[in-house]
């Protein structure tokens, strides 16, 4: 008896002591929170950093060489500031080429977000699919090594981006984004072949779920799009643990920029909708 009272008071100690992680989100801009919000619901208690590095913005036409020291440089930055348990970097331009480096040089847990080839060559029927990325991401080694290890037997088109990631941060800044121009960008998706049409389109590029009801809207037929957010979720929760429903301390969450002269009043607004009313600048001029 005596003992059971002590064991019960021992496991009531260790939740209540028990260390809420820090989950940093990162991404080049304000595509990440397409993932952020997915993994707030996985794992509602613990404190959150959303980190944009919106001096980079956009990676997609980083150099390769360029794009490590950069992501380095800033994630030194943050852990530094934020120490966080485990960091998501929510950019597939970045996931696809530094997150050897990230891992070599940090002692945390990094989940990265790359093309989610394997699932849509599960999903097609046609056996045509698209990648819709940045024109960083469609030119990975990294990229073509997923096409090759699981996209044998379908017909992969690569569609390299320049305007829909700038495009998606123009909605969320509260900014007019042409039909036209997002129906532009996503055409080269639609493919055509002896009958057969694409019938599965990758986001591959965290920015383009914002973007998700205008492109259902404006594709020529309707297709599978694959949003990879809830998978890097189930990733979180499996790293992290199951994330309990009762809080015991308040949750903390922050949006931090390296720029932030593009942080208009709408903008603010729909951080506060991802629950990130706090945001705070760690000024990081690229080229530093
Ligand atoms: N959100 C980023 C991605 O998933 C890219 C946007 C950019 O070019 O910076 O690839």
């Amino acid at each position: 008896m005596q003992l059971d009272l002590l064991a019960g008071t021992a496991s009531r100690a260790a939740v209540l002591l028990r260390h809420t992680p820090t989950i940093l989100v990162f991404d080049s801009g304000l595509g990440g929170l397409t993932v952020l919000s997915k993994t707030m619901q996985a794992h509602p208690n613990a404190h959150v950093v959303y980190a944009a590095d919106d001096a980079g913005f956009p990676y997609g036409r980083l150099a390769e060489s360029d794009l490590v020291a950069r992501v380095l440089a800033v994630m030194e930055r943050l852990v530094a500031r934020f120490h966080p348990d485990l960091v998501v970097i929510a950019c597939n331009t970045a996931s696809t080429l530094v997150l050897p480096a990230l891992r070599a040089r940090f002692a945390i847990p990094f989940v990265g977000t790359v093309p989610a080839i394997k699932p849509a060559a599960a999903l097609t029927r046609s056996r045509l699919i698209s990648v819709l990325a940045t024109p960083g991401t469609v030119a990975r080694d990294y990229t073509r090594g997923l096409i090759a290890s699981y996209a044998g037997g379908c017909e992969v088109t690569l569609v390299g981006s320049t305007k829909l990631a700038g495009l998606a941060e123009a909605v969320l800044k509260g900014e007019p984004a042409d039909d036209a121009a997002i129906a532009a960008e996503i055409a080269p998706c639609f493919v055509e072949r002896d009958g057969a049409r694409t019938d599965v389109v990758t986001l591959s590029c965290t920015h383009y779920p914002l973007l998700l009801e205008r492109m259902r809207r404006l594709a020529p037929w309707p297709v599978e799009w694959i949003d990879p957010a809830p998978a890097i979720a189930r990733r979180v929760v499996q790293l992290l643990g199951q994330d309990d429903a009762l809080s015991t301390v308040a949750i903390e969450a922050v949006a931090v920029f390296t720029n932030g002269t593009g942080i208009t009043g709408p903008l603010r607004i729909a951080l506060a909708g991802y629950g990130l009313a706090e945001v705070v600048i760690e000024p990081m001029p690229l080229g530093n």
